[in-house]
């Protein structure tokens, strides 16, 4: 189980300490969410912010990329010091082409789908991606309620997985507590990204443990 805190829910004005804090609780990678303002109605942070912080860990940088055309920008974030790159599905005109992207600029390759993309979308490009993100709630805003519905989707991505043999991560992202995550985890979830529920406890590194132990 890997534990990928969501900064969306830190204070901004400190992102150095914030994440000195949750590698200090014991969580594996950083997950910091892209957003473009047209592919969610939100947005947050870009490439130059990226660059700024990677002198401050040593954890990986999971990068989720909620941006149009992420093909364009792919460059622009490896060398900002991405490791893992994200992106939607439903947001990429040529997936294939975008995952050799990441690959080519060193960074792992993952595909997110939103609650209501079906999760056979992924499955032509299983045996290259590093991971797949089941988003367990509308992607664009921290702090909403995990989405049951989704854990269909969770199954099937991890038994065809199975079936193939691969060793491809299911991460899942939204509204993650220690209920919801146990959920996650027994539909066959490895990696939980969770924004409120680390950064809003009194003691984060309970928090991750509590995560890692569902
Ligand atoms: C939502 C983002 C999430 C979000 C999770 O679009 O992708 O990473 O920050 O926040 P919580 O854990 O608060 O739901
Ligand atoms: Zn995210």
């Amino acid at each position: 189980m890997l534990i990928s805190p969501s900064i969306l829910a830190s204070d901004f004005s400190k992102l150095g300490e914030e994440i000195k804090s949750i590698e200090e609780a014991g969580a594996e990678l950083v997950h910091i969410d892209v957003m473009d303002g047209i592919f969610v109605p939100n947005i947050t942070l870009g490439a130059p912010v990226i660059r700024c912080l990677k002198g401050k860990t040593s954890l990986p940088f999971d990068v989720h990329l909620m941006i149009e055309e992420p093909i364009r920008y792919i460059d622009d974030f490896a060398s900002a010091g991405a490791d893992i790159i994200t992106f939607h599905a439903e947001a990429s005109t040529d997936v294939a082409a975008t995952i050799n992207k990441i690959k080519s600029a060193g960074c792992k390759p993952a595909v997110a789908i939103r609650p209501s993309t079906p999760a056979d979308v992924v499955f032509p490009y299983l045996d290259s991606l590093y991971m797949v993100l089941v988003m367990t709630v509308e992607p664009g805003f921290g702090g909403q309620s995990f989405m049951s519905e989704t854990m269909p989707k969770v199954k099937e991505v991890r038994e065809e997985i199975s079936k193939r043999k691969l060793k491809t991560h299911i991460q899942v992202d939204g509204g993650i507590d220690d209920r919801t995550a146990a959920e996650a985890v027994k539909n066959g979830a490895d990696i939980l990204v969770a924004g409120s529920y680390i950064f809003k406890a009194d003691d984060r590194k309970s928090a991750v443990e509590l995560l890692k132990t569902v």
